[in-house]
């Protein structure tokens, strides 16, 4: 037999969010869709989804896509959540609509701005608590700005809790204008309450669009309660509808990132400057100077020295590691105590082993770099398996590459390349090996051997001299 309803005013009430995110972003004049666009090094969208689903469960969480649908699913699949198609986007409200089949099963519906991405965990769940508690039919989240231009304005009942109506810019007589109190556009409703007046919204306003602010109005008509709650950082619920927005609110989760880190026991000095992404991990009494990227999914450890000028993506760093002025890192695995740069390149599958060195012009990609190995000057090593112990003289250059395909350089424990040699993969250089300078390698060398792979040196004495013996006889001049 099926358990009969729990509809006690105690249970635990079944929420969902909806994000909004089908929606053009024309203000942007961008070919891609709003919510893709990048703050804090990723998109809008998935900073609002990160706090919704510390919240509540992804399983109920649907984002309400349209334009692009299929690209913004795609950027955030991984997440976990719902999807609901709104093929046309005739508005805010028109999206709920589309998304009643969805959302009418829950009791207390939470809807958020895919494009307003510094919403908290922490508000959202204010909002809930707040709206279960007092149990309006809607419950508005809105903030005092100090410019209220391009948002809609909240029309209390006197000074009560109460609301009657939310009024958009464009329909706001001067009067209403002036008023400094704003709809952050997040929402809670009484999911059975929407649903039944949902259909009442009318798109008759300067946009022909169903605006979910329209429901307070609706709501309160049918004598149901609309209450706000102010948000206590007014910040947090500012959209980005306009590239200048967007860049302002870059701005501000960058250096909340960065006070982030400080009270973890980083030293970043001057974060003005320092670009580093919400989802960057950074071990305590690391220092990073000015002028530093730290993008992606980056993690560094302890005490870690990053001067100036680096840009770091994707990359995983050990402890201790110093990395001097203006190197780049994209996808590399650095180990405890190594030494990178000045003007260093990593690129994807750089391996470099515990208290390894590369320096100044040095590129490594797909190379794994073993502990104590040293590629100190002037290097391109590509494809290559090197031991540890080993040393890469200044202008060493693995030949990786015949035009097809590429290959792969052996280098093996304590092996020693002399300067500017080139080897032509694929190749192995044996164990405690040496390789002559200016050598150019095309065959395996043997462990312990010496290889020498250049025109044999020619001397010839007195050469020079004898040169300038000839020179000096034919400029002198001729007495006539
Ligand atoms: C909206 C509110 C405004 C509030 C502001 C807060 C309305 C009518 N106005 O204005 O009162 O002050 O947010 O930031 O709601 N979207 C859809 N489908 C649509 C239309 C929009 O999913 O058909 C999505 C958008 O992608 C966006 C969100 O809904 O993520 C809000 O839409 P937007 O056009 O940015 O509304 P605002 O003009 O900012
Ligand atoms: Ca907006």
């Amino acid at each position: 037999m099926p358990k009969a309803k729990d509809s006690s005013p105690n249970r635990v009430p079944r929420v969902a969010i909806a994000i909004m995110a089908a929606g053009k972003g024309t203000r942007l004049k961008s070919k891609h869709p709003k919510v893709l666009h990048e703050v804090g090094g990723k998109p809008l969208l998935a900073h609002v989804i990160a706090a919704a689903i510390k919240v509540i469960p992804a399983k109920d969480v649907y984002a309400i896509v349209g334009h692009e649908a299929d690209r913004v699913r795609q950027a955030v699949a991984h997440t976990g959540i719902n999807f609901v198609l709104q093929k046309e986007q005739r508005g805010t409200g028109h999206a709920l609509m589309v998304a009643r089949e969805a959302l009418g099963r829950y009791d207390q519906v939470i809807v958020l701005s895919g494009d307003a991405p510094l919403i908290t965990a922490q508000t959202i769940e204010h909002l809930r608590d707040f709206h279960t508690s007092k149990h309006p039919a809607m419950t508005i989240l809105t903030a005092q700005l100090h410019d209220p231009t391009g948002y809609g304005r909240v029309i209390r009942r006197g000074k009560s809790v109460e609301v009657t109506a939310i009024i958009e810019e464009k329909s706001t007589t001067p009067p209403q204008r002036k008023i400094r109190e704003i709809n952050s556009g997040f929402y809670a409703f009484d999911a059975k309450l929407l649903f039944a007046y949902l259909n009442e919204l009318k798109n008759d306003n300067p946009h022909g669009e169903f605006y979910l602010t329209d429901m307070a109005a609706i709501l309160r008509g049918a004598k149901k309660s609309v209450m706000a709650m102010a948000v206590p950082d007014p910040p947090e619920i500012l959209g980005s509808n306009t590239r200048a927005e967007m860049v302002d609110i870059d701005q501000r989760m960058r250096l909340a990132k960065c006070r982030q880190l400080l009270a973890e026991g980083v030293t970043i000095f001057y974060p003005q400057t320092c670009v580093i992404d919400s989802d960057v991990e950074i071990g305590a009494d690391t220092v990073i100077e000015p002028f530093v990227q730290i993008r992606g999914k980056t993690r560094i450890g302890s005490d870690c020295h990053i001067r100036s000028y680096s840009v770091i993506n994707n990359s995983v760093i050990g402890d201790a590691v110093v990395i001097l002025p203006a190197c780049m890192l994209d996808e590399a695995h650095v180990r405890n105590g190594a030494s990178i740069g000045p003007y260093s390149r990593l690129r994807p599958g750089s391996e470099i082993g515990e208290n390894a060195h590369v320096g100044n012009f040095v590129e490594t990609k797909k190379t794994r770099l073993g502990k104590g190995s040293k590629a100190n000057h002037l290097s391109y090593l590509g494809d290559s398996e090197i031991g540890e112990g080993v040393n890469v003289g200044a202008g060493t250059i693995t030949c990786n590459y015949d035009g097809a395909r590429k290959h792969m350089t052996v280098i093996e424990d304590g092996a020693f390349i002399g300067s500017d040699s080139t080897l032509v993969a694929p190749v192995k250089i044996g164990r405690d090996a040496y390789v002559a300078a200016a050598s150019c390698i095309t065959d395996d060398v043997p462990p312990d051997s010496l290889a020498i792979g250049r025109a044999k040196q020619i001397v010839k004495e007195d050469w020079a001299k004898a040169k300038r013996a000839s020179r000096q006889k034919l400029d002198k001049p001729v007495l006539g």
